[in-house]
């Protein structure tokens, strides 16, 4: 989960490139570095850390030269420091990489062997000296076709070349990369967020593919080194999406936009007039569907769980769910008559792609619900569902959960209705709960300043459960998770009726434990579990619903109750008081809530 920049062009590229690199630090930030072509020489600088202090330890702005390539890091093969930061050079080749080559092993000890000291722990230098052999007896498209075909792995490859000062070679072979086309100058970037700034004609390699870009040209080649022609693709602008405003990080704009979000989510799939929904070019008959596997990781993966309750509620579609790390290597067993559902925000993530790969491979029904319909995953699978939620700048996961969860629910709605196993007076009136759904979220969003008390707790104790049955047990892992990527604090979701099978154990004195217990048909029992974990201690934060019903427990810390809605939609709104604790707990700890550590947006490595 790197970052990668190339600009080829009539005028001096550093600039560009590091503002460029700014904006990819989502996917990585534990290092940076660029390389530039000047008067005949490589030009490299890289430092550990951000991008600014890559700007404080060298004079960028007068690092000159018409070419160059840039990187952000996210360490997988050697820790992150300023050796290991990309590009990594040789005398004559300069390389950045995000993937993982799996034969650096082998091919190091081969060029060792060819006189080849290396300076890195990283897997990447082995690609740098891979093609100073080649060049030494092929031509630049030649030595390129060979170097790929020497490499086991994943890799987006930006590489530029001291005696060939005119051009950027790109590769692509499991990780994302894209051409970008600008006046005088062309672009290579991991994706489209990256060269947005600069232009919106992108052109998408595949796996496989190299290419050759000059400021005024822009050549494409398969693995065998044919040349190949690819389309242009012209961007949505949604420049809005990419400033944080008034807030103060992205995540906290990024929930306060879940209304519009939601809305929009809605409009684009809901016929308010007719109480129908509308997915277009389904690409299937209904009956050739029996079953459904829901795939995805982290966030993604507890919105599938979360799905997985609405289709047996609503459906009588056999449901089965896996995370994408799991289900790849698994002995699995393919039906033709089960589609594969593949959720993910970013449509990048290694896991999830590799899981897509490995059921296309399989010739098996796959649907993508994605954010970034420009992805990977949206191009690969045989149907898209779109979340239309805008760009999620945060690393932690907010307005694109809830905007899954929302088109796997309308999904659900859509085939139960379909297949007859929902009556069309509760699909309407279903339908229309929808409508309320923006403003309800709404309502639940102005909750701060009980949150904002709540928080502290959470950052002083060695540890929290989050618990909620049925519908609100999906919930709870996400809130576990969320309260985890941004105080670093240990935080376990659970299953409310497990507790007394061992967990219950970890109960002490003031520990907190958040319970979901909204009135739906899961109360009574949650309410029990709650009273056994006040009874050894626990300090409940109880997130409930607005109801005239007394609560009919004591020594409850604290409550909050969000909307009421019908039991479907109580997901929705009980999430948004835990995405605000997390947010509160890490704004306390004086925390990078945008950029939490070890993390990064996109997860483009296995
Ligand atoms: C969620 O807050 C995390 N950032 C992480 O779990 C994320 O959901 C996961 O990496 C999947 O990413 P994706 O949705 O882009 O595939």
């Amino acid at each position: 989960m790197c970052g990668i920049i190339g600009i080829s062009s009539n005028k001096p590229v550093s600039a560009n490139i590091i503002s460029s690199l700014k904006k990819l630090e989502y996917r990585g930030y534990d290092s940076a570095g660029i390389a530039t072509l000047f008067e005949g020489e490589i030009k490299e600088v890289k430092s550990e850390g951000r991008v600014d202090t890559l700007e404080q330890n060298f004079d960028l702005k007068n690092l000159k030269g018409n070419i160059g390539i840039g990187h952000v890091r996210w360490a997988t093969h050697g820790v992150p420091n300023s050796v290991n930061a990309h590009p990594h050079s040789s005398h004559n080749v300069s390389v950045v990489h995000n993937g993982i080559i799996e034969n650096s092993t082998i091919l190091k000890k081969y060029l060792a062997t060819k006189g080849h000291i290396f300076k890195s722990q990283t897997d990447t230098e082995v690609i740098v000296y891979l093609i100073t052999e080649n060049l030494k007896t092929d031509e630049l498209e030649e030595a390129i076709t060979k170097t790929l075909k020497q490499l086991h792995g994943s890799f987006a490859l930006g590489i530029v070349f001291k005696d060939i000062p005119d051009l950027i070679v790109g590769a692509r072979r499991g990780s994302p990369l894209a051409v970008g086309y600008g006046p005088n100058e062309n672009y290579l970037g991991s994706d489209s967020y990256a060269l947005k700034s600069m232009t919106n004609k992108i052109t998408y390699l595949d796996d496989g593919e190299f290419c050759i870009i000059k400021k005024d040209q822009v050549l494409f080649f398969n693995e065998d080194g044919k040349k190949i022609n690819k389309k242009i693709l012209e961007l949505s602008s949604d420049e809005a999406s990419y400033e944080k405003g008034d807030f103060k990080h992205f995540m906290a704009k990024e929930i306060e936009e879940q209304p519009n979000t939601i809305e929009t989510g809605i409009k684009e799939y809901i016929d308010k007039t007719n109480s129908e929904i509308n997915i277009y070019n389904f690409p299937w008959n209904i009956n050739e569907i029996n079953s459904i596997t829901l795939i995805g990781c982290g966030t993604a993966y507890h919105s599938c769980l979360m799905a997985k309750y609405w289709f047996e509620e609503l459906t009588q579609i056999d449901i089965s769910i896996d995370i994408a790390s799991e289900f790849r290597y698994r002995k699995n067993r393919f039906k033709k008559d089960n589609l594969y559902i593949f959720v993910s925000q970013s449509g990048e993530t290694a896991d999830t792609y590799a899981a897509l790969d490995l059921c296309k491979k399989n010739n098996m029904k796959t649907c993508a619900v994605v954010n970034v319909i420009e992805s990977s995953i949206a191009r690969d699978a045989n149907f898209v569902l779109p979340i239309h939620c805008g760009p999620e700048i945060g690393v932690a996961s907010t307005k694109a959960f809830l905007g899954q969860i929302l088109i796997l629910y309308i999904l659900a709605l859509k085939l139960g209705s379909l297949r007859n196993e929902i009556n069309q007076e509760t699909f309407k009136d279903k339908i229309k709960d929808l409508q309320n759904l923006p403003s309800l979220i709404e309502k639940s969003l102005l909750i701060d300043n009980d949150i904002q008390a709540i928080s502290s707790t959470f950052n002083e104790a060695k540890g929290s459960m989050f618990l909620g049955r049925g519908f609100s047990y999906p919930i709870a892992l996400e809130g576990a998770l969320k309260l985890k990527e941004l105080s670093y604090v240990h935080a376990e979701g659970y299953p409310a009726g497990e507790m007394k099978h061992g967990p219950l154990a970890l109960i002490e004195d003031g520990m907190p434990v958040v319970v979901l217990a909204p009135r739906d048909s899961y109360y009574k029992k949650t309410i029990s579990n709650m009273q056994e974990v006040i009874a050894r201690g626990a300090k409940v934060l109880l997130i409930t619903n607005k109801s005239k019903d007394e609560i009919v427990s004591e020594n409850i810390w604290e409550t909050i109750e969000v909307e009421n809605t019908n039991d479907d939609l109580l997901p929705f709104l009980l999430t948004i008081p835990l995405q605000k604790l997390a947010y509160y707990s890490a704004l306390k700890k004086g925390y990078d809530i945008d950029k939490p550590r070890n993390l990064a947006k996109s997860v483009t490595v296995e």
